[in-house]
């Protein structure tokens, strides 16, 4: 459990180092941690819960203007993973907007696109605060992600989960382990839990915290730092009880920018392990094949 309030208002070197550690031992040990102090109020929360859920609720036609996109569709609608190459189907509808540095939203429901604009303003504020913590915590300058990564152009896609309750949850995935692209994740999901992340090995099913965020890091992190902070394996299980909605926005570098490791995490004993490539391309190669538990980065290992 993490909380920025320690990290962005302790006036103690002490305390704001102590959480800047814990910071950096959560990433290396975990990839993953809850959020708490984060600053987005609940009603904000729940409103994109519930316009998420309008959403799905509109009829397919309505859904349908958004449907069958490519992948840098500004907005886009659909089943399972990727249609084209998924060997099996999963229980999951989504939607996907990219919503900076151009906002993205449906039109309808009423209401949805102000809601998820303000909420995605404020999820990177939150990462913004955690990518300067964790830039520190490798013994780089505070801003160094946010510039080499251009994220004044960063790309930020929220990507809203909807798992339909499933007859036979032990039979069917909801999404199956996966690494996410980009930087950082950051999710919230509504009262039903489906998460799981991969550690040491085993599945821990996520039970967060009332209002908290789940963070996790992606495939860019691992890149960047060389293997230092890993991206996390994760996927999401299906429940007989409900409909589980699940709201994450991927964080991650300009889509142009070229990302390989950062020189400073490089040395004679310790060699890059990762060939550098653009963010943008990166993409396409996840996407371009099916999720199999392997991750993206073992096309890309040096
Ligand atoms: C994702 C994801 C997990 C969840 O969208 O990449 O991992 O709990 N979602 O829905
Ligand atoms: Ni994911």
């Amino acid at each position: 459990m993490f909380s920025v309030k320690e990290l962005v208002e302790s006036n103690c070197l002490s305390e704001r180092s102590k959480a800047i550690q814990q910071l950096g031992d959560a990433c290396r040990d975990w990839g993953f941690f809850m959020l708490i102090n984060h600053g987005v109020s609940e009603t904000l929360r729940d409103e994109v819960l519930r316009a998420s859920q309008k959403f799905f609720d509109l009829t397919e036609e309505e859904k349908k203007e958004y449907a069958g996109g490519k992948l840098f569709d500004p907005i886009k609608y659909g089943t399972s993973f990727n249609v084209m190459v998924d060997k099996t189907h999963f229980w999951r509808d989504y939607l996907k907007c990219y919503v900076h540095p151009h906002f993205n939203a449906p039109s309808k429901p009423p209401g949805l696109s102000e809601t998820l604009e303000e909420y995605s303003t404020k999820g990177r504020e939150v990462i913004e605060e955690l990518l300067k913590g964790i830039s520190l915590s490798l013994c780089l300058e505070e801003n160094y992600i946010h510039r080499r990564m251009k994220l004044d152009l960063g790309s930020q896609l929220l990507v809203i989960n909807c798992y339909p309750p499933c007859p036979k949850p032990e039979l069917v995935m909801g999404l199956p382990a996966h690494t996410d692209h980009g930087l950082l994740t950051l999710l919230m999901q509504n009262d039903l839990a489906g998460l799981h992340i991969q550690h040491n090995g085993k599945w821990i099913p996520i039970h967060p915290l009332p209002n908290s965020f789940l963070i996790n890091t992606g495939d860019h992190m691992e890149i960047l730092t060389n293997g230092k902070y890993k991206s996390v394996v994760h996927r999401a299980v299906t429940n007989t009880k409900g409909t589980r909605i699940s709201v994450g926005t991927a964080h991650g570098p300009c889509l142009d920018t070229d990302v390989g490791p950062a020189p400073e995490m490089v040395s004679d004993d310790n060699p890059a392990a990762y060939r550098a490539i653009k963010y943008r391309d990166y993409m396409q190669l996840q996407q371009n094949h099916q999720l199999d538990g392997k991750s993206c980065l073992d096309r890309i290992r040096t």
